[in-house]
Order: structure tokens, then C-alpha cells, then sequence
């Protein structure tokens, strides 16, 4: 079996319910369920034997080495985090609790668990370590893509606590021998992410009437992959990937903010077309810049074609109207998200 942790999350729950839908090897998905966890991610799950699920913290050692010992996990796949940048502006403290001593406090986990095995069992172990290519900084619009030797420069408090996370990740493989290995993705979306990101908050606040809120001139450039993507690349990389590697993931999709909004409503305009016949984007607003806001992040994805055969299934067109569709088929589960939390976040970041 495997060990997941923040597989009640966007990414983590896709990976997980992709997991079970190829494979009868069992998931211990330990999660906190914070504002971010949602369990109804998981509800197909429901009765499932294959899935077992721990509301607990990563830092919880205790807890942690409990698992290990219960179970003995042959990988453990980590997502948990504090993951939106914005609230990382407001409140850096829980991204550097949770990204960085969280992931510390797995890897001693898994370094403790991997001292006692022997033989295959210990040949065959990893740590999957999941983060972004946040952590290399931003590229002006003509420059070469990420590669895997890029120097890291994190500039937002989200992506210097992944970048810490991954330095800590590659020092216990040099110093402890652990058997890790990292992917750095871009950004993500698709089904089951929460509406405080780009994409799912301007289809919610499209269909809300509410504006669309586009930071500075809305030239950001992000490198977007479709979710189910990033998942078959992380199951490719634990099969196959070299140990104390890390490997970029992308989709060779680079699109300004303004137009994936605009295309977001192009889509809406044709499946849910506004009552007074107005097109969607007659709610696009333009905000305040973020602070530090990295101007593109672009991915080259080579190392892992090469190595592994890797390449993604979904183009953006394809990939965001199945999106855009998906939110349409589950206005409940967007309407369960938008508790009083999601209220309190929405109003302090966007006055709303
Ligand atoms: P998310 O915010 O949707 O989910 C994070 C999950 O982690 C939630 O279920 C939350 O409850 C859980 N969690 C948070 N703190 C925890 C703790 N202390 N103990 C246990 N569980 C905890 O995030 P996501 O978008 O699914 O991202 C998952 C991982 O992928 C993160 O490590 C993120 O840095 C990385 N990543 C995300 C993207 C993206 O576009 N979303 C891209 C590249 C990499
Ligand atoms: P986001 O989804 O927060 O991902 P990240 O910051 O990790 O790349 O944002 C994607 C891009 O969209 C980023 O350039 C910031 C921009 N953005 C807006 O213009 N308006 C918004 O309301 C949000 C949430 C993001």
C-alpha cells in the first residue's frame, strides 16, 4: 500500500480516486481537512476497502509513525500544504508550519521507517516529494523555460516554504540515503479545486454575477496542465523515476491570465449564456497587482519525456471546457465550499 498525505485536496484527491480507479494496491490518505480538505471529494470512495482515510497533521509524528508502523507503506506521496499564494501574503507562518516542518517532520518519519526494512522492501521504497515550479522565480516573456538546473529564486512567501520543502527533501537523500525523489509542476486545474484559484473562482464568480477579478494588467503568463496530467506523471515517476532526482512537469500551455478568463467566458457564454444576453465578459474588473506577482512561469518538460515517455493527454481547449463543464455539473459541491471561511477570504482579498 501507499501512503498520501493531502489527498483531500485538489490535486491529492484526483490522484487518489485515479489510483483506485488502476490499481487494487490500498491508499492511506492522512489529511487535516483544512479550509482546503474537502472529504466530499472523496465520496465515491464511500465502502471502498482499498481506501483508508486518517484526519490527522503531517506533524503529527506520533501519529505519522504510527502509520508507518501499522501499515508499512511501500511509497508515501506527500501534497499536504498550504498551496494558494495570496493567503501566503497574508499569513506566511502556516505555509512555513506546514511546508517546510511538516515535510521535515515526514522525512524523519520515513527516514525512521525506511532504517528498519531489508532487502526488496527497502529496495523498493520512496518519498514522493510533490511541489511547483513556483520555486524557480519568474521568467521575463523571452526567456528559456524551467529546467530542472534552473537556479531556484523564490519571491513569494507560498513558494520560498515549497522551495525550502524541496532543499530539505534532497538533503536527506545526500546525507541520509532516503530514497526521494521531486516532480515540480505548474500550475494546475482542473475538477475539485477550490474557487480561491484562478480558474475555478471566475467560473464560480461568472455564474454569481460577481466580478472577475484580474490582477495588474492580466499579462502573467502561467505554464497550465491538466490535473489528471500531473497525476499519471507522479504514478510514472514513483514506478520509474531515479532515485534523488527531481523532474519537471508541464504542458506546454503558456497563456496569459486575461485570456484563459476570457476563454472561460467564451465557454460560459455558449453553455449558460447570461439571462440579459450579455457575454460573461462584460464582468472582467481589473484589481490591484499582487504584491511580488511573478510575471511567467514556463516549463520544460523534456527530462521526463525522455527518461520516462511522459507527455500530457489534455490540451488547454479540451482540458478547460471539460472544466468549465464539470464546475456547471456541480454547483452543490462549489455551493459546499463557500462556507464562512471562503466568505471571510473573498472579502478580505477582493472586498466582495
Ligand atoms: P490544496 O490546497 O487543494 O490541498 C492541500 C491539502 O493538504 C488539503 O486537503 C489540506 O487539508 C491538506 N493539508 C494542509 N495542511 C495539512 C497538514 N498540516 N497536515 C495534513 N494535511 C494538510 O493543494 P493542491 O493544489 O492540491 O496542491 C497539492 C500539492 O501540489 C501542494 O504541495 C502544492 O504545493 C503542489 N502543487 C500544486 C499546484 C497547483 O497548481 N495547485 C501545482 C504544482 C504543485
Ligand atoms: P493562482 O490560481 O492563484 O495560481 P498561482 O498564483 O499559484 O500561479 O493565480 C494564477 C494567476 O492568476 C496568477 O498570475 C495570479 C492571477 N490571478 C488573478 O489575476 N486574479 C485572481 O483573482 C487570482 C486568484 C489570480
Amino acid at each position: 500500500m501507499i501512503l498520501v498525505t493531502g489527498g483531500a485536496g485538489f490535486i491529492g484527491s484526483n490522484f487518489v480516486l485515479d489510483w483506485l480507479a488502476q490499481s487494487d494496491e490500498a491508499v492511506v490518505n492522512l489529511d487535516a481537512l483544512t479550509y482546503a480538505g474537502n472529504l466530499r471529494n472523496l465520496e465515491s470512495l464511500k465502502g471502498n476497502p482499498h481506501h483508508i482515510f486518517v484526519h490527522g497533521d503531517i506533524l503529527d509524528h506520533d501519529l505519522v509513525g504510527a502509520l508507518f508502523a501499522k501499515y508499512r507503506p511501500r511509497a508515501i506521496v506527500h501534497f499536504a500544504a498550504e498551496s494558494h499564494v495570496d493567503r501566503s501574503i497574508f499569513g506566511p507562518d502556516a505555509f512555513f508550519r506546514t511546508n517546510v516542518m511538516g515535510t521535515v517532520s515526514l522525512l524523519n518519519c520515513a527516514k525512521a521507517f525506511y532504517e528498519t526494512l531489508e532487502g526488496s522492501e527497502r529496495q523498493a521504497f520512496r518519498f514522493l516529494h510533490v511541489s511547483t515550479d513556483e520555486v524557480y522565480g519568474s521568467l521575463t516573456f523571452d526567456e528559456a523555460p524551467f529546467t530542472e538546473d534552473t537556479p531556484y529564486r523564490p519571491n513569494s512567501p507560498y513558494s520560498a516554504s515549497k522551495a525550502s520543502s524541496d532543499h530539505a527533501v534532497r538533503s536527506w537523500f545526500r546525507t541520509y540515503g532516503l530514497p526521494v525523489l521531486t516532480t515540480n509542476c505548474s500550475n494546475n486545474y482542473g475538477p475539485y479545486q477550490f474557487p480561491e484559484k484562478l480558474i475555478p473562482l471566475v467560473i464560480n464568480n461568472a455564474l454569481s454575477g460577481l466580478p472577475l477579478p484580474i490582477y495588474g494588467d492580466g499579462k502573467n503568463i502561467r505554464d497550465w496542465l491538466y490535473v489528471k496530467d500531473h497525476c499519471d506523471a507522479i504514478r510514472l515517476i514513483l514506478a520509474n523515476g531515479r532515485v534523488g532526482e527531481t523532474y519537471n512537469v508541464g504542458g506546454h500551455n503558456e497563456r496569459d491570465n486575461l485570456t484563459i478568463v476570457k476563454t472561460i467566458c467564451r465557454i460560459l457564454d455558449e453553455l449558460q449564456p447570461r439571462r440579459d444576453g450579455q457575454s460573461y465578459t462584460e464582468q472582467i474588473t481589473f484589481v490591484k497587482d499582487r504584491p511580488g506577482h511573478d510575471r511567467r512561469y514556463a516549463i520544460d518538460a523534456t527530462k521526463l519525456s525522455r527518461e520516462l515517455g511522459w507527455r500530457p493527454k489534455e490540451h488547454f481547449e479540451s482540458g478547460i471546457r471539460k472544466t468549465v463543464q464539470w464546475y456547471l455539473n456541480h454547483l452543490d459541491w462549489v455551493d459546499g465550499v463557500k462556507t464562512g471561511a471562503y466568505r471571510e477570504w473573498t472579502a478580505k482579498q477582493y472586498s466582495l
